[in-house]
């Protein structure tokens, strides 16, 4: 395949990446590098991935339609993997506009690429469990009703489910979207829980937790999630459209994440507990029926050795 890997700087993208090229196949990377989070560790991923003969990169804008068919048009792109977004829930609240320029105008313009393309096969791209809206209940199954979202960030990905499928219905583009349910590991965001509490908890300072006890989320590792991507590209669904969970299928509670926090620091954290932020959702709980029936999805990653291996990294790249 020659793939076009939209955020090959994010998190995700990296580990897509790696597993992609591993896997022999060529990838071309596209990512604006924006300052959402730290740019040294996305360069830092992208110097690892540069060592490898079959990628390449270009610093680009999806939301800018001129400068990304400038930079991938007749490259024989076969399959695209669309990682790019501004993603967050609570940055949602501070800068809502990046959500829509970059999760809608940005994935209009990968179906726009797509649609005038004569080799584009596939578009596999990333949703999100925050679709599901805020629920007590679970599983969560692809074919639940999914009208509520809670914050921007899960509208913006609704609203890319939507253009998937519009474009599917016109132009016939296969194409499957994957609802990643809380995806965590080494080389992971500094803007998520298990990052901000091992930092602090490192440095010896104080974490807030908003409503640890209640909160509970479906921690997913991220080498589960990239392990099924290439087979996934690999099959463009039968139906045109195709939307799967990823997630873990066990969730936790966030207590039960700074536990293993703790336990991988070997440091108890000074805790300042506080009620629920606005966006935020109670619950994550994929049921990965589907996934695991169509590719053979079986995340084994329990939360303790998954926080461990990242902890492990965090404390090799402070070192270097
Ligand atoms: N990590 C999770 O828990 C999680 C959960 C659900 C969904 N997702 C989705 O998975 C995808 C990857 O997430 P991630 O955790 O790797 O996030 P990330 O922020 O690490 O990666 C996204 C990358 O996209 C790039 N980007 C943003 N806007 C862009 C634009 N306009 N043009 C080009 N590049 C742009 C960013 O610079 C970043 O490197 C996103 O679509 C996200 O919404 C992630």
């Amino acid at each position: 395949m020659i793939i076009l890997l939209t955020g090959a700087a994010g998190f995700i993208g990296f580990h897509a990446a790696k597993r992609l090229l591993s896997e022999g196949h060529q990838v071309i990377g596209l990512d604006n590098l924006n300052d959402y989070y730290d740019v040294k560790l996305k360069q830092a991923r992208l110097a690892e991935l540069k060592k490898h003969k079959s990628f390449e990169f270009h610093k680009v804008d999806i939301s800018n339609h001129e400068a990304l068919d400038a930079a991938v048009k007749d490259r024989g792109i076969t399959h695209i993997l669309h990682l790019a977004a501004q993603a967050g829930v609570r940055y949602s609240l501070e800068n809502p506009r990046a959500y829509v320029q970059a999760n809608v105008m940005g994935h209009l313009n990968i179906l726009e690429f797509a649609r005038h393309s004569e080799t584009v096969e596939h578009i596999a791209y990333a949703s999100s469990s925050s679709v599901y809206g805020d629920r007590e209940d679970g599983p969560f199954c692809e074919t639940d009703k999914v009208r509520s979202p809670a914050s921007l960030y899960a509208a913006t990905k609704l609203g890319g489910e939507m253009l998937a499928e519009s474009y599917q219905r016109l132009y016939n583009i296969p194409q499957t979207g994957l609802r990643f349910f809380t995806v965590y590991g080494p080389w992971g965001r500094p803007d998520m829980a298990y990052f901000i509490f091992t930092d602090k908890i490192l440095k010896g300072e104080p974490i807030t937790l908003f409503a640890p006890d209640e909160m509970r989320r479906d921690f997913t590792y991220v080498d589960d999630i990239v392990e099924v991507l290439p087979k996934i590209l690999a099959s463009p669904p039968t139906s045109g459209h195709a939307i799967y969970n990823l997630g873990n299928s066990k969730p936790n509670t966030l207590m039960q994440l700074v536990d293993a926090v703790e336990a991988a620091c070997g440091q108890e954290a000074d805790k300042i507990i506080l009620g629920k932020q606005k966006g935020d959702v109670s619950n994550t709980f994929a049921d990965v029926t589907a996934a695991e029936r169509d590719f053979g999805f079986s995340p084994n990653t329990d939360l303790g050795d998954g926080v461990k291996r990242f902890v492990e990294w965090y404390r090799a790249q402070s070192r270097a």
